[in-house]
């Protein structure tokens, strides 16, 4: 199913030896084809064309088909410079059994990074993220920030919008969009998911936090990312019990509250509905919800400073109603 315009990133891909897939369940050792690209996406690198634009790297993490591609092919085709703000990185799950976007603006300047299986409640998506994080960091020097998405999220603005409100918003510069969150009721519960003294000494219940796994880390970040092995020692390890266990979703939060809270707006600028949730899924927008009002309810944000670019989570039926308004309506502004 891949073309070869795709896989662009294949000196990453030979430089590393024939994975084993294990399986996510299991606490496997530290893969070393992981451990090389994390060690190379950490070290320093000169960043050269300072005066070129910034630009976003889009993360793409899927075990499914991209069913929003036509969405998202309008939204990177919709400024004229378009070319310029943007690079897109995927990370897809190798089996399943994907398509990729055909043809357009997604298609040419996606690369396929080298990805292995992905699964809920093990650290897996902890693992993607990170890959996806140190291949845009190796790729570009010009990738400033790095947005995590997946196969559920739309975009809520336009390209050029987006690339301005993160680029040229004198309220936040240089900071990470991620949420943190330290008043989950069941916290301690998913404090002690790898067991009762698990994450000591490193991480102490009191800097154990919460939030979204969807995020906008800038490079200084994505590099505090790649570089960590303390935290991700802890992480990385299987939970005891079925329930409540979401690496993910305290992974990232916890690391750069310890690292670097000043830095961190704590807000995530992609939308979800927890309303009346309480299964561990967000609310799934079906077609008949989706509107221009809606569209213009998820982007306002109780906060004068931010609102939000991405929303999620959206069953693939969206995808009409959604072409349908997304000239008029979601890439007007
Ligand atoms: C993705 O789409 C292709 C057809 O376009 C289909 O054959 C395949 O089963 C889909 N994969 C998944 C994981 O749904
Ligand atoms: C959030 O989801 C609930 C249903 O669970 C729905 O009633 C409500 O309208 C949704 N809110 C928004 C802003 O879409
Ligand atoms: C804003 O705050 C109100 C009241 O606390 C809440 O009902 C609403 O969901 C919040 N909206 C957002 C976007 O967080």
């Amino acid at each position: 199913m891949v073309s070869s315009p795709l896989l662009v990133s294949l000196t990453l891909f030979l430089s590393l030896p024939l994975l084993l897939f294990l399986s996510p369940h299991i606490l496997s050792p530290p893969d070393a084809d992981d451990l090389t690209l994390f060690r190379r996406a950490a070290a320093p690198h000169t960043t050269s064309h300072l005066s070129a634009t910034p630009k976003i790297a889009f993360l793409f993490l899927t075990n499914s088909n991209l069913t929003f591609s036509p969405l998202w092919e309008k939204f990177f085709s919709s400024s004229d410079h378009h070319h310029r703000l943007f690079n897109i990185y995927i990370h897809a799950d190798p089996t399943q059994n994907i398509a990729f976007p055909g043809g357009g603006v997604f298609h040419h300047r996606s690369r396929l990074v080298p990805a292995k299986p992905t699964a809920r409640a093990s650290p897996s998506l902890i693992s993607a993220a990170r890959r996806l994080l140190a291949a845009a960091l190796l790729d570009d020097p010009l990738n400033h920030y790095f947005a995590l998405l997946s196969q559920h999220c739309i975009p809520l603005h336009s390209l050029q919008f987006t690339h301005n409100f993160l680029f040229k918003n004198p309220t936040h510069p240089h900071k990470s969009f991620i949420e943190i969150l330290s008043n989950e009721p069941n916290l301690f519960d998913r404090y002690t998911a790898r067991g009762e003294h698990a994450m000591l000494p490193e991480v102490p219940f009191s800097s154990f936090r919460v939030g979204s796994q969807f995020f906008i880390l800038t490079r200084r970040h994505a590099r505090t990312v790649v570089r960590d092995i303390k935290l991700w020692n802890k992480f990385r390890l299987p939970c005891v019990t079925e329930e409540p266990c979401y690496p993910e979703e305290h992974y990232f939060p916890t690391l750069l509250s310890m690292q670097d809270p000043n830095g961190c707006s704590g807000f995530t600028l992609t939308r979800v509905n927890w309303t009346g949730c309480w299964d561990g899924h967000p609310h799934l927008y079906t077609a008949p919800e989706v509107s221009p009002e809606l569209v213009r309810r998820l982007r306002e944000s109780n906060s004068s400073s931010y609102l939000y670019l991405f929303a999620r989570k959206f069953a693939p039926e969206c995808l009409r109603p959604l072409m349908e308004i997304a000239d008029d309506v979601i890439f007007r502004e």
